[in-house]
């Protein structure tokens, strides 16, 4: 068995080991964040399109990043997935482009609103994620 003072130090020694460790990994992963999400290409525009993106409740039918709700596709990699042109097109005519059962909104964006939106998905589309969203497994 430890004795008293054996157990105080493993104690201490643990726990300033691991709280070291997790401000390093805090430090690295912030330092990490500029470049895996492209800041520089941070523009206007895509500032305005996911102010568009939330004031229009995508996400109560989408998810982005994984959050959201799952009643329509992911949007994280849909200008990869469907090209800026169809994104563009589908938003303001969906019952025109869609193939699925499910209905989505009718939007009218003008073509300054539908340019953010797609400014804004290209952003995110080349956010560096580690991997996510995995492929599907057909
Ligand atoms: C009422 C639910 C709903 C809302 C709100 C909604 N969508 Fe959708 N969206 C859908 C559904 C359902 C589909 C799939 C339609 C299909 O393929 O027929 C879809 C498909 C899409 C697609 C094509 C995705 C792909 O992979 O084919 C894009 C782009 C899209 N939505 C953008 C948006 C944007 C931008 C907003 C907000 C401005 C929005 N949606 C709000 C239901 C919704």
């Amino acid at each position: 068995m430890l004795s008293k003072s054996a157990a105080r130090n493993f104690f201490l020694i643990g726990t300033f080991l691991c709280f070291g460790s997790f401000i390093l990994l805090t430090v690295d992963t912030i330092s990490q964040v500029p470049k895996q999400t492209n800041e520089h290409k941070l523009t206007e525009s895509v500032a305005r399109g996911k102010h568009l993106f939330d004031a229009n409740n995508c996400m109560g039918c989408h998810t982005i990043l994984g959050e959201g709700a799952y009643y329509a596709p992911e949007l994280t990699k849909v200008i990869q997935r469907r090209g800026a042109r169809f994104v563009r097109k589908f938003i303001n005519d969906p019952q025109k482009y869609g193939r699925s059962p499910r209905k989505m909104v009718d939007y009218d964006f003008n073509d300054q609103e539908l340019d953010d939106l797609v400014a804004f998905f290209t952003w995110i589309g080349e956010v560096d994620l580690n991997g996510f969203p995995p492929e599907p497994n057909l």
